[in-house]
């Protein structure tokens, strides 16, 4: 038995620990539980072997550092995730309380299980191990990790883009992602960017009866729903002038394999969507949708009555929560201005509409053929005893765009959580067995990478 198959009960422990801290970063109120969370992480780094743990402060959300740097002449990586959180409404939606960690079945459930508690500590878990057992690692690594993922993570970006010494490596490794099937290891090699904004629309000084003033007055909630669908088509074309003309659509042999994976769309549909229909653009295969296509969705729209029964009103003002995913080779900065001018041009009369930013990352794309990626592949490979799949993710990671940009280093994507581990949802869950085994796959990673494949 090896150090991992010893310790499982104990690293289980130290999970719900970690899970029962609700650091959620988009709420101020949850500030202390945040520091907690970097808290927590530090501990574990130092424990783990690793030297120079601090918390790295900063404007935002402290980031978490540690390294450890035994091997002269071997590559560096630099492993990422975050430590903060979704909120985690609706609350009667959960089966059992969001921050008391409860295993059902081979699942641990909880807010950030699987994004990201669970796979962060699944990387320091390997280090420790390797360590525990070896007393030395067979390559150099560096730990950062963040507490403002989820909210487009400003504190990161801004410490990256000074190129301190301390994050010089030879490779990334995100552990950030998912698998696309529970027995079958993935790297992701694509993830969308994202723009995210509110469109602010505003009518008359003040709310108005609906009686007396209905047919003379702008009503800024119709206004939102007409942008809206001006936009983006029934047929779920974005519709924004020039935003989809950097479009770079996937190449023939990526697409070729997309159609290979075990997949099936019924049951997608029915078990982990649970929708009577699959829309959007349907010209193009479901995939290349969710990866290499720009959406425009709604999140939210505040404004007018919402409340029980009947009150006739025309509002004054409202908002909806809108983001645009972008795909290689949009840019965000392009983007916004896009969004911006369409959205003016679209505004029907009577009312002002304002897009307001809130947060923007890149697209990014990395080379399956880099050494790094291979030598994962191969350890993802033996512990899972399948071949590695490559995939992309329509999800954003703004991190990846940055260590691109700023460090010129790839990124790994290694993820061990599971299509239907409902991220950002009600009952989010961590796959038990993908915990242990993908500990062995990243204590297996070091000594493949450590020596080129
Ligand atoms: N880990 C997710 C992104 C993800 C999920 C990538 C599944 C691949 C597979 C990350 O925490 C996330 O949720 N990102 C946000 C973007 C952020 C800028 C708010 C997202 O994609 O909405
Ligand atoms: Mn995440
Ligand atoms: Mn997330």
């Amino acid at each position: 038995m090896n150090y991992f198959q010893q310790n499982r009960e104990r690293c289980l422990e130290e999970l719900k620990e970690f899970l029962r801290i609700p650091s959620i970063s988009t709420l101020s109120e949850h500030k202390p539980d945040i520091r907690r969370a970097a808290e927590f992480v530090a501990a574990q780094l130092r424990k783990a072997g690793l030297n120079g743990v601090e918390l790295i402060e900063g404007e935002g959300n402290p980031l978490v550092y540690g390294e450890w740097l035994g091997a002269a002449g071997k590559p560096t990586l630099l492993f990422y995730g975050h430590y903060d959180v979704q909120p985690p409404e609706p609350l009667n939606e959960w089966m059992s309380p969001p921050f008391e960690p409860t295993i059902r079945g081979d699942n641990i459930y909880a807010r950030g299980a699987a994004d990201d508690k669970g796979l962060t500590l699944i990387l320091i878990k390997a280090i420790e191990g390797v360590m525990a057992m070896r007393g030395s690692l067979p390559l150099n690594v560096r730990f950062l990790i963040e507490g403002e993922e989820e909210v487009g993570g400003e504190h990161i970006e801004s410490y990256v883009a000074k190129r301190p010494p301390r994050l010089q490596s030879d490779a990334a490794v995100i552990c950030d992602t998912e698998m696309f099937a529970p027995e079958l290891p993935t790297l992701c090699i694509g993830l969308r960017g994202i723009v995210y904004g509110e469109l602010i629309v505003k009518g008359a000084r003040q709310d108005l009866h609906s009686g007396i003033y209905g047919g003379a007055a702008p009503n800024p909630l119709m206004a939102i729903a007409e942008i809206l669908c001006a936009l983006k088509d029934r047929d779920g074309h974005i519709r924004i002038p020039g935003f989809c003309d950097r479009v770079r659509p996937p190449a023939a042999a990526e697409r070729a394999a997309w159609a290979r994976l075990p997949f099936d769309e019924e049951k997608y549909r029915m078990e982990e969507m649970g929708a009577q229909e699959l829309t959007g653009e349907a010209e193009y295969p479901l995939f290349e949708r969710l990866w290499a296509r720009p959406t425009l969705e709604v999140h939210g729209v505040r404004g007018g009555f919402t409340g029980e029964g009947a009150k006739t009103v025309i509002p004054a003002q409202a908002v909806a929560k809108i983001s645009t995913r972008l795909v290689p080779d949009q840019q965000p900065e392009e983007a916004i201005e896009q969004i911006r001018k369409a959205v003016a041009k679209t505004c029907p009369r009577g009312v002002t509409a304002e897009f307001r930013l809130i947060h923007g990352a890149a697209p990014s794309m990395v080379n399956p053929e880099n050494r790094f990626l291979r030598a994962a592949a191969r350890a993802m490979t033996e512990i899972f005893g399948n071949e590695t799949v490559y995939i992309r993710s329509g999800g954003s990671i703004p991190i990846v765009g940055h260590f691109d940009k700023h460090l010129g280093i790839p990124s790994v994507m290694m993820g061990f959580g599971l299509p239907d581990d409902n991220l950002h949802a009600p009952n989010e869950k961590l796959y038990l067995p993908n915990f242990y085994r993908g500990m062995e796959a990243v204590a297996r990673y070091l000594d493949i990478a450590a020596d080129g494949s």
